[in-house]
């Protein structure tokens, strides 16, 4: 029987960073191009809806949990929910220097340095549970915010890290980053920090190095960092153009940045053609609940404005907004305005998806032999 041929490698797809190219498989969730992500099939609309947690377990054992399971999950994550002081005191002494990714990296190599029992499944559950206590701790660090108070993971899984977080809370805030918790768990395993963290686990090194590589991976201004950069265009634009800003000037101002050879913030995606699904959601939360903030009719202009501009040119294959164009702004309008600590948040996220998947590659890929050390070829090319 013939092998189905899923992608033909010619010499133009050298040095394109595997763009496309099919390398395994991906149980926990995938990316439509036209419509969106699904966690393990079900849309992210829907989920959107749903508790942290809920969504967490149906990533973790890809079905949707009954009542029951649900709260017995959750109180396995409450259980875990422990740092030991000593991890604590090395998290509270990195240096300050350095962008908040850099700290939250460390952090999770230094929890990993204390873990005894090193079983991919075991760490994954223990990480997920501690992660909001790690990131409050590197962002109150670094950010000088105090003390962090005792982690109640039993508060819930965002109402905890808020509370943890020295800064001043509201309901609103714990909503909008339980809404952003849940848009950012996974998608799909070719995006830069989950192949990484799949990468980093198939030469078996445990789970926290694994996850401190993604977070390193996911740091960089063209992947998880974009949304730090994102807020701070909104804002540049706000500033640039003042709080009256009609959608007219918003389109001129975008002319004149891309005449100028400067970068439009927010739009397009390896994947999606559409607008993203997630930045949707996040612009409808936007027009309920913070209308009239100026950040966000500035951004809902550059959504409209920005997109109409870029469909002009025919190199650009999506013109659409994605995530990152409106989730610091929404972060912003709840209170959260430290757009140096939005990568972390996606970070905070996203290492549970990342987590997941490594445990599908080292566990149960392959009849459960796990796949082998990632090993591509590079053609040898003397130097000129
Ligand atoms: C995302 O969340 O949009 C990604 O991590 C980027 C990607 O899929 O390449």
């Amino acid at each position: 029987m013939e092998e189905e041929v899923l992608f033909t490698i010619t010499k133009e797809h050298l040095d394109t960073g595997l763009r496309g190219f099919p390398v395994g498989y991906c149980t926990t969730s995938h990316v439509d191009p036209q419509k969106g992500l699904f966690y393990r099939g079900t849309s992210i609309l829907k989920l959107s809806t749903w508790e942290p947690v809920k969504v967490i377990y149906l990533l973790y054992y890809g079905k949707e949990g009954t009542h029951s399971e649900i709260t017995a999950f959750e109180k396995e994550l409450i259980k875990r929910a422990h740092l030991e002081e000593k991890v604590i005191r090395y998290i509270l002494a990195l240096p300050k220097e350095g962008h908040p990714m850099d700290l939250f990296a460390s952090a999770i190599q230094i929890v990993g340095m204390f873990e005894k029992n090193l079983d991919y499944r075991e760490n994954s559950l223990t990480l997920i549970a501690t992660l909001p206590h790690i990131a409050a701790l590197v962002i109150n660090h670094h950010g000088g915010f105090g003390k962090t108070p005792p982690s109640q993971p039993e508060l819930g899984y965002m109402e905890n890290f808020v509370r943890l977080l020295t800064i001043p809370s509201s309901d609103k805030l714990i909503q909008v980053m339980r809404l952003f918790n849940i848009l950012h768990y996974d998608h799909g395993g070719g995006n830069l920090s989950t192949f990484v963290g799949k990468a980093v686990g198939s030469g078996l090194q445990h789970m926290y190095g694994a996850i401190s590589a993604a977070m390193n991976a996911l740091a960089g201004p063209k992947h998880g960092r974009a949304n730090q950069d994102c807020l701070e265009f909104v804002e540049m634009a706000l500033s640039d153009l003042g709080e009256k800003a009609t959608i007219v000037e918003v389109e001129k101002y975008i002319r004149k940045r891309l005449n100028d050879n400067k970068l439009i913030f927010g739009f397009g995606h390896a994947v999606l053609r559409v607008e993203d699904p997630r930045a949707t959601i996040f612009y409808d939360y936007a027009k309920k609940y913070f209308p009239t903030h100026p950040l966000v009719s500035i951004a809902l202009h550059l959504r409209t404005a920005g997109e109409k501009v870029l469909a002009e040119n025919p190199k650009v294959s999506d013109p659409h907004a994605n995530i990152d164009a409106i989730s610091g702004t929404v972060l912003a309008a709840a209170g959260f305005h430290y757009p140096e600590y939005f990568t972390l948040l996606f970070g905070l996220a996203r290492a549970v998806g990342i987590a997941i998947q490594i445990v599908y590659d080292r566990l149960e890929a392959r009849e459960g032999k796990g796949t082998p050390i990632v090993r591509p070829k590079y053609l040898y090319k003397a130097a000129k």
